[in-house]
């Protein structure tokens, strides 16, 4: 397999990176972030020192840039030497390749195939992380054993939920048989709309907001390739007239940011935040979800790398079976498959 490098992936929350270097390998490719001193910018080189190949993740960040942590040369955001102990002349093959990088709502894309084709506008828009009022939020990041394709289709087959996470955020496992699905394929992803009508509602939610009867419950997913899926969740009564309009007070409402991105071939990140939508002025209920999403989460990470375990050692996914609720798991694989074609042959 080869990956997906004409493309933004989600490399770092903003807050991961601080005063300090920070490593991470994306897509096979060892990156060290960092956070200009001058500008705030964050910038992305090789974690490899041009000298002799020393980490640049074990090194410092001072006023004039990056300073390798083995013989001291610095590196500003473009990656050119800026500083050579001891030596006046610095030599122009003194270069640590750069990566394109670009910090935005409260996350750190990178972009590590041709530079010329890093056009920002592609960048996934997530505004809900700049309105804390109305989204209060909180992140995290795993390290999965497992291939992030995997945990993407995780979250396009939604039949898992009566099953990995009947304890928690599952629910009534037949309301899920029954639930309505309309499907939109499109260019670069797919997005799909679950309804739960008329349905008992999880546990969870009767906590969060104090349902006393029946919902309408809906599950919007959008997956963005290669590795993002936004997700809106939600319920309001019975009654209320939910599937002709979801933006109303007084139900139950969460966004969640699901962003995968490679490490390797069989390891991956796996970004998420957050958003309480239902009691946005109590800190508690924000943590309260947090803390069911990470449960919740735990539980599908253990079914995955076992999954990847199992297939790791049976040879992979030849002689596997799709069943009907696999169609939007094949149009996303499908859609994989083809960029990842187009970036080889361009
Ligand atoms: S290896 Fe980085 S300065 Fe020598
Ligand atoms: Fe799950």
């Amino acid at each position: 397999m080869s990956f997906i490098r004409n493309a933004w992936y989600m490399a770092a929350w903003g807050h991961e990176v601080g005063d300090t270097p920070f490593g991470r390998k994306i897509c096979g490719e060892p990156i060290v972030f960092y956070r200009d001193r001058a500008t705030g910018k964050i910038a992305a080189l090789q974690d490899r020192c041009c000298h002799r190949g020393a980490a640049l993740s074990l090194g410092e960040v001072n006023d004039k840039g990056l300073a390798c942590g083995y013989h001291g040369l610095v590196f500003d955001c473009s990656g050119r030497c800026v500083h050579v102990p001891g030596q006046d002349k610095i030599p122009a093959k003194l270069q640590v390749p750069r990566f394109e990088v670009e910090e935005r709502d409260e996350i750190i894309w990178v972009w590590i195939g041709d530079p010329d084709k890093a056009d920002r506008a592609k960048i996934l828009p997530y505004p809900y992380h700049n309105d804390r009022a109305r989204w209060p939020h909180r992140t995290h990041v795993y390290h999965v054993k497992a291939k992030y394709e995997l945990l993407i289709e995780n979250l396009m087959d939604l039949t898992h939920l009566a099953y990995v996470h009947k304890t928690t955020i599952g629910g009534n496992a037949q309301a899920h048989v029954e639930a309505k699905m309309t499907v939109e394929r499109k260019e670069n992803g797919l997005h799909f709309v679950r309804w739960l009508p008329n349905s008992q509602p999880p546990a969870t939610y009767i906590k969060a907001v104090g349902f006393q009867g029946r919902v309408d419950r809906w599950m919007d997913f959008e997956f963005v390739a290669p590795g993002n899926v936004v997700q809106w969740t939600g319920a309001l009564d019975v009654g209320r007239g939910a599937e002709q309009n979801r933006l109303q007070e007084g139900g139950f409402s969460l966004r969640i940011l699901h962003s995968l991105t490679p490490e390797t071939e069989n390891t991956c990140f796996y970004f998420w935040s957050a958003a309480n939508g239902y009691r946005q002025h109590d800190p508690s209920a924000t943590d309260q979800l947090y803390d069911q999403i990470h449960t919740a989460f735990q539980e599908d990470k253990v079914m995955i790398e076992a999954q990847q375990a199992a297939l790791d050692a049976t040879g992979g996914e030849a002689g596997l079976v799709d069943i009907a609720s696999d169609a939007a798991r094949v149009h996303m694989r499908r859609t994989l498959t083809r960029l990842a074609e187009e970036g080889n042959a361009a």
